[in-house]
């Protein structure tokens, strides 16, 4: 790779910083990211970094003010430094959920956070299934999303070696995604549609087409609690479907998730390291984590180089 080019970590992720690193056949650049005694950031760049095209990745997960503050405060110190070029690589945008007022009087975080990524000094951002592809939109500088269709289309072919296989959306949102991957890998696709007909009354789950038989794969953004899928998982085994597999871009997995995933009949759960997976995630029974270094290193790459990026995913 280019000598003129950095990769520099953030804490949220090491393990992952460290294998888009070895991808790229570089170390990753020294920098110190301490903390005072409140708990304010502090970031030491400890080598020289001027006139160099600088890559910073940071997942702005769980603790996610934190993580985003690093990610700004390095971001600033390498400004400071006179770095040629800075690219925030954010594999998990944190905040994209809201990307809208659900109501009156309400903020839209997703552009607060974009302006501050901006303002911070970021030339460029780098980022992987973006919540809502519009928050591109948000930001004034070149924004690529990565997609991970192609490594998920890859597993399914490789790991599961299913037939009779069908696609499913676990909502009506994610449809265009469910889509994407059921071209790729050659498969019919379903639609869940959670409705709540009445306030108070719990929510009905309709299944927008025939399940039965199939070997079903939800497909989302994010899991979270994870009752979007495990739900959705019930509902596709109540239609018929023959077994349901899950698989997922960011593990935010708050709560009670990981064990509710456990608990569930999803037969494999996949989910990318976007997100550094805990100890719980890694020892989960049904739980597997899809790597994405390679994914990001080669994107790194082609920026780097000034290649075509949206040419991966052809
Ligand atoms: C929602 O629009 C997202 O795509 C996910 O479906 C949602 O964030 C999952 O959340 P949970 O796991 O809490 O159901």
């Amino acid at each position: 790779m280019s000598n003129s080019m950095k990769l520099i970590a953030g804490n949220s992720n090491r393990p992952l910083a460290e294998g888009v690193a070895s991808y790229l056949g570089l170390s990753l650049a020294k920098a110190q990211v301490k903390r005072f005694a409140d708990m304010e950031i502090f970031v030491e760049i400890q080598e020289n970094v001027r006139g160099e095209d600088v890559f910073i990745l940071q997942s702005t997960s769980f603790p996610a003010n934190d993580h985003l503050m690093e990610l700004l405060i390095i971001t600033d110190a390498l400004r400071r430094s006179s770095a040629k070029r800075i690219t925030a690589v954010v594999p998990y945008f944190g905040y994209a959920r809201q990307d809208r007022k659900p109501g009156p009087r309400t903020p839209i975080s997703a552009k607060l956070v974009s302006n501050l990524i901006t303002h911070a000094g970021a030339d460029r951002v780098l980022t992987l299934d973006l919540h809502a592809g519009q928050i591109q939109g948000f930001f004034d500088i070149p924004v690529d999303n990565l997609y991970g269709a192609p490594i998920i289309a890859r597993d399914i072919k490789q790991r599961l070696q299913l037939k009779n296989i069908m696609v499913v959306s676990p909502d009506v949102g994610g449809v265009v995604r469910a889509r994407a991957l059921a071209k790729r890998i050659d498969a019919p696709l379903s639609i869940v549609d959670k409705r709540r007909e009445r306030a108070g009354e719990s929510e009905v789950m309709n299944i927008i087409g025939d399940v039965e038989g199939y070997n079903c794969i939800l497909i989302d953004d994010i899991v979270d609690s994870g009752g979007t899928l495990c739900n959705a998982a019930e509902a596709l085994l109540k239609n018929g479907a023959a077994a349901v597999y899950a698989y997922c871009t960011h593990g935010v997995f708050s709560g009670g998730a990981v064990s509710r995933i456990s608990q569930s009949k999803i037969k494999e759960f996949v989910v990318t390291d976007s997100i550094m997976p805990t100890e719980a995630v890694k020892v989960a029974r049904n739980i597997r984590t899809l790597p994405i270094a390679e994914l990001l290193g080669e994107a790194i790459k082609r920026t780097a180089t000034e290649s075509s990026v949206s040419s991966l995913f052809d």
